[in-house]
């Protein structure tokens, strides 16, 4: 018996899968890219106090210590904050969920997306020897793709930088952004005379300003999530920063986004 294929048949099925390999395209960012990944060991298994985001030590504890230093994903510091999944390629060793991860360092190791805190890069793992076993290794393939910051019971908040010098100069790091879309613009606001300046981003995570207006502040962000479709959106506190900030001070903002 011959088996022969209909000409239609084979048409329609083509452009099945064109259809289908467009709407891959179209969803993206939900798809795991490869690459691979590293990590650095320092004392304890957490992140670095000093990593190039400038959240000090928030950024070696945040998400219970699964943080990662970033070489492209950093993107001049407009990555500082977003999580990605990371999942290892070997099923022998490695897990299905993986680990999910935060940005709060830059650095790149030989062709590594990230390099991963002891704590994260173990997570990947399927048990404590498998672990071992890719520590041992150092550097493993992995495919990631990014998703949403969760911290549940936290607002957005505002660390004032140790060099800030009220009121000559406001440096603060923006902690516990949620969602998975970038903040890429923020504007200071003097409450009373509504006076608004926007910022530039100092390093990282941290956004300054010589001479902010005296008086209440608060502090707008603008997200954005990468695409021309317009849909940024400033983000408005319910609180406000008094005007006796000080270094060190962290603020809660009262507001938190989900996307
Ligand atoms: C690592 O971070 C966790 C919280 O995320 C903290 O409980 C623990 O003490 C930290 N470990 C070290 C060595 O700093
Ligand atoms: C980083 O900044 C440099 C110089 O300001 C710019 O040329 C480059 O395109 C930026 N890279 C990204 C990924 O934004
Ligand atoms: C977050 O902000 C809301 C009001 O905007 C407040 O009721 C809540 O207590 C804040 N959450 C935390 C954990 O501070």
């Amino acid at each position: 018996m011959t088996f022969s294929m209909h000409p239609l048949w084979i048409l329609s099925s083509c452009l099945l899968l064109l259809k289908s390999s467009i709407a891959n395209t179209e969803t993206c960012s939900d798809c795991f890219v490869n690459s691979r990944a590293t990590y650095y060991s320092i004392p304890g298994k957490n992140g670095t106090d000093s990593g190039a985001c400038g959240f000090g030590p928030f950024g070696a504890i945040v998400n219970g210590g699964d943080v990662s230093a970033a070489s492209d994903l950093y993107r001049n510091g407009t990555g500082c904050g977003a999580c990605y999944q990371v999942r290892c390629l070997n099923s022998n060793y490695c897990s299905d969920q993986g680990a999910t991860v935060v940005i709060t360092d830059q650095g790149s190791g030989d062709h590594t997306a990230f390099i991963l805190s002891i704590h994260a890069f173990s997570k990947m793992a399927q048990t404590k020897d498998a672990a071992a076993y890719l520590l041992a290794l150092g550097v493993v393939n992995i495919e990631y793709r990014r998703v949403s910051c969760s911290y549940p019971n936290k607002n957005i908040t505002f660390k004032i930088d140790e060099n800030s010098n009220n009121p000559s100069y406001l440096a603060f790091a923006i902690y516990y952004q949620q969602g998975k879309t970038d903040i890429t613009a923020v504007q200071l606001c003097e409450i009373q005379s509504f006076t608004c300046k926007l910022l530039e981003r100092s390093h990282g995570a941290v956004w300054a300003a010589n001479s902010p207006p005296r008086g209440q502040l608060s502090i707008r962000m603008l997200f954005s999530d990468g695409d021309d479709y317009g849909d940024d959106t400033w983000l408005v506190p319910v609180n406000n920063i008094p005007q006796d900030w000080k270094p060190g001070d962290i603020y809660d903002s009262g507001v938190q986004v989900n996307q």
